[in-house]
């Protein structure tokens, strides 16, 4: 198939959008002329000549000179006004909004069902490594059990230089903020929403399920202490974010959740703002992709490289949600043959804690251990996820939850 020329608008000329800007002027071969870049501060100085910029975003979506939107911008709303609004106009478009697309999955599969254009955001799910398209590719059936990861590149990061350089947590986020790997707000990144709003997009892509991030758990890393990462290298073990999607049969167990992690899983090995998904599949057993995470260029390259697949008119095809849904009608959309979320899981926990009287023994299906000193005390046990997600204690800042 011909490669065709495109003529493209960004929206965001940031830590991302500068990185496009840099493999796209570095990379041959590509026919994409960049018309316009849609910014938000007019008064800013850039390192382009300013006929490229406008504040006026309509210059961008209604100009039919431009075939491609790509929409890299730090505003979650304004970004959704941006791709939908493209979509309409018959524009293909390139997003790495992953907050965005995960809260509007149902609606942006809607546009580009009605106005068949394609929508490719693979630099929003663990920025360089191709994970989507590889889901909507090379796994393409129902044989894939797991998806599982590191998909922060920020807390990641974090984490390294805590475990690795003996660097305060304070330390490591703002050199993490200062490399432009964690997010505006890094609450986001801190507290896993982040690696939540990846997990929705991939269990599209996994699945074929449509789940809004409010129905996922997700703890993140913000509530570790000295404690808990002396008693991770008592252990020979260091702490790594962990997202994570399972299918058994007609349920999916999602979650996000910090781990102790050591030689029993190659997450170990992924350092810094690098990321790690591992997939399983019913007979090829386990892959694992490794890449940078987060990062001006290796984002900049998912986004330079959904924009080469939209030359050859490439578009995701959904078709785990096409065989659900052809499923659900043959059963009559009887509910107990669906799949769908569930979270009766059991979980192997270590929760931290200053008084272990908060948090109520009874929740736990089995106690393994138990200790108590005048600072610090900890339970390790089994309980299920929805027990978890259910208690008052998990919102308590003096709590924290780490899987072993
Ligand atoms: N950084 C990463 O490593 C990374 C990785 C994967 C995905 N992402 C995602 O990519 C997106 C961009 O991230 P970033 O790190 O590049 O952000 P950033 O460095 O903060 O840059 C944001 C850009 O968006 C522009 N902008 C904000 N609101 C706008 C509006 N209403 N109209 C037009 N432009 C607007 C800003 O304009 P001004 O320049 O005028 O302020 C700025 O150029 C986010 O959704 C983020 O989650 C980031």
């Amino acid at each position: 198939m011909q490669r065709k020329n495109l003529t493209i608008g960004v929206f965001g000329f940031g830590c991302v959008g500068q990185g496009l800007y840099d493999v796209l002027s570095r990379t041959q071969g590509l026919k994409v002329h960049i018309k316009k870049i849609g910014i938000k501060d007019a008064t800013k100085t850039r390192n382009l000549p300013a006929h490229y910029f406008t504040t006026n975003r309509d210059e961008i979506l209604f100009d039919p000179e431009i075939d491609v939107v790509v929409e890299l911008i730090n505003d979650e709303h304004a970004a959704f006004e941006i791709v939908s609004t493209a979509l309409r106009n018959g524009k293909a478009v390139v997003s790495a909004s992953k907050k965005m697309i995960a809260n509007n999955l149902n609606t942006l599969y809607a546009l580009q069902q009605q106005y068949q254009v394609p929508l490719l955001y693979e630099g929003a799910c663990c920025a360089s490594i191709p994970i989507i398209r590889n889901l909507e590719e090379y796994y393409d059936n129902d044989l894939l059990n797991s998806v599982e990861g590191i998909f922060n590149g920020s807390t990641n990061y974090i984490l390294t230089k805590i475990f690795n350089e003996n660097k305060s947590f304070i330390q490591a986020l703002s050199e993490a903020q200062e490399l432009g790997f964690a997010e505006t707000d890094p609450t986001m990144d801190i507290e896993g929403f982040d690696p939540k709003f990846k997990l929705c997009i991939l269990l599209l892509h996994a699945f074929g399920l449509f789940i809004q991030p409010e129905h996922i758990f997700n703890f993140g890393i913000n509530r570790i202490n000295d404690f808990d990462i002396n008693y991770a290298k008592e252990k020979h073990s260091s702490i790594k974010l962990l997202a994570k999607c399972r299918k058994v049969d007609n349920a999916v167990y999602a979650y996000v959740l910090p781990h102790f992690v050591n030689g029993n899983t190659q997450l170990t090995n992924i350092h810094n703002e690098y990321n790690g998904v591992i997939v399983e599949s019913a007979f090829a057993d386990k892959q694992f992709f490794v890449g940078k995470g987060a990062g001006s260029t290796p984002t900049g390259s998912a986004v330079l490289s959904d924009i080469s697949a939209l030359s050859y008119d490439y578009r995701y095809e959904y078709r785990k949600t096409s065989q659900l849904l052809a499923k659900q009608a043959q059963n009559d959309l009887k509910f107990a043959d669906t799949l769908a979320l569930d979270n009766n899981l059991h979980l192997k926990v270590y929760v931290r804690c200053k008084n272990q009287a908060i948090v109520p023994l009874t929740d736990f299906i089995e106690i393994i251990e138990k200790y108590e000193s005048t600072e610090q005390q900890y339970i390790i046990g089994i309980i299920n996820l929805a027990t978890i997600i259910a208690s008052e204690w998990v919102k308590n800042e003096d709590i924290n939850l780490i899987v072993l």
